[in-house]
């Protein structure tokens, strides 16, 4: 019988140089919270399974992919989460994180890559990954430790890039006026600018393709050549599904019209999800 060895990460993408300093200036790593537009709905997510039935109180949490710890940080601060693992494969944004939570003893930090973690059994009330899973290859061997971590009744939250997001192999707006004809009613004119589009202004839309054909996606973002990966939503669904989890709420996520007056240029996120939240329950028994 042969066995295959498990596949490493392809990357380490935010250990470069030029991607990490690209990467320091988008708005969640400047503002924190105030910077991440699903900040608002993570947090209702997380209330929401903090009082779901059988839930365990929240004391030991691990974050996975952790980035410049945003979510760690507001555990310890805010929630005084007693103990806190943190691991992302990133040795520069492990040091970030530590700066920028460096009051809070609760949190624990390890480099660790996400393909091949071991995670101790039963250990956390809470998993939380948010923005990472799409660059996983082995989805299926980490939600194996991951189900295996958390304690009976914990919840894993979890916020990937929208598979319709990540489906297209070039992500651009396109604009479809020359195929749209005008459209003649004032209703759908109105409807437009509710929308975000302008009377006369181009009318840009998301080009879905390739949605069915999963796997890699090299995307030029901050640098040429960043590894994704792409699954559909069943995929990711049935993967939650086959390791054990209960899915207790799916949530695609768009601005609310408070946060696109606030932030103009979210309007255009009206148009397609963005981010999938999903937030799954380990069964008691
Ligand atoms: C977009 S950032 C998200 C960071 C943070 N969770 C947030 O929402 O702000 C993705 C993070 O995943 C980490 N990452 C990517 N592939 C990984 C892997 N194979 N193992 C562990 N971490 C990984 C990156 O280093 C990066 O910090």
């Amino acid at each position: 019988m042969t066995t295959s060895s498990p596949k490493m990460s392809k990357q380490n993408i935010y250990d470069s140089k030029e991607f990490f300093d690209g990467y320091a200036k988008m708005d969640r790593s400047v503002k924190g919270a105030a910077g991440i537009c699903e900040w608002d709905s993570t947090i209702k997510m997380l209330d929401e399974a903090l009082q779901s039935k059988h839930q365990p109180t929240l004391e030991s949490v691990v974050d996975l992919g952790c980035g410049y710890g945003w979510f760690s940080g507001y555990l310890a601060r805010e929630r005084h989460v007693k103990s806190i693992k943190a691991y992302d494969l990133s040795v520069k944004m492990l040091d970030r994180a530590k700066q920028l939570n460096q009051h809070e003893e609760s949190i624990e930090y390890a480099q660790a890559d996400l393909e091949t973690i071991k995670l101790p059994p039963l250990a956390f009330d809470l998993a939380f990954s948010s923005l990472t899973l799409h660059y996983i290859v082995n989805l299926s061997t980490l939600l194996d430790t991951v189900y295996a971590s958390v304690k009976p009744g914990g919840h894993f939250i979890v916020i990937i890039e929208h598979p319709i997001y990540s489906a297209p192999t070039i992500r651009n707006w396109i604009n479809n006026n020359t195929q749209t004809p005008t459209d003649p009613n004032q209703q759908q004119e109105e409807e437009k600018e509710t929308l975000g589009y302008k009377q006369g202004e181009e009318r840009l839309v998301w080009p879905l393709y390739n949605y069915q054909m999963e796997g890699d996606r090299i995307e030029n973002w901050i640098v040429k050549g960043v590894v994704k990966q792409h699954r559909t939503i069943s995929s990711y669904i049935n993967h939650f599904i086959n390791v054990g989890f209960n899915i207790r709420k799916v949530e695609e996520f768009t601005p609310s019209p408070d946060q696109i007056k606030q932030v103009p240029s979210l309007a255009i996120e009206a148009h397609r999800p963005m981010f999938l939240m999903i937030s799954l329950q380990k069964p008691i028994n």
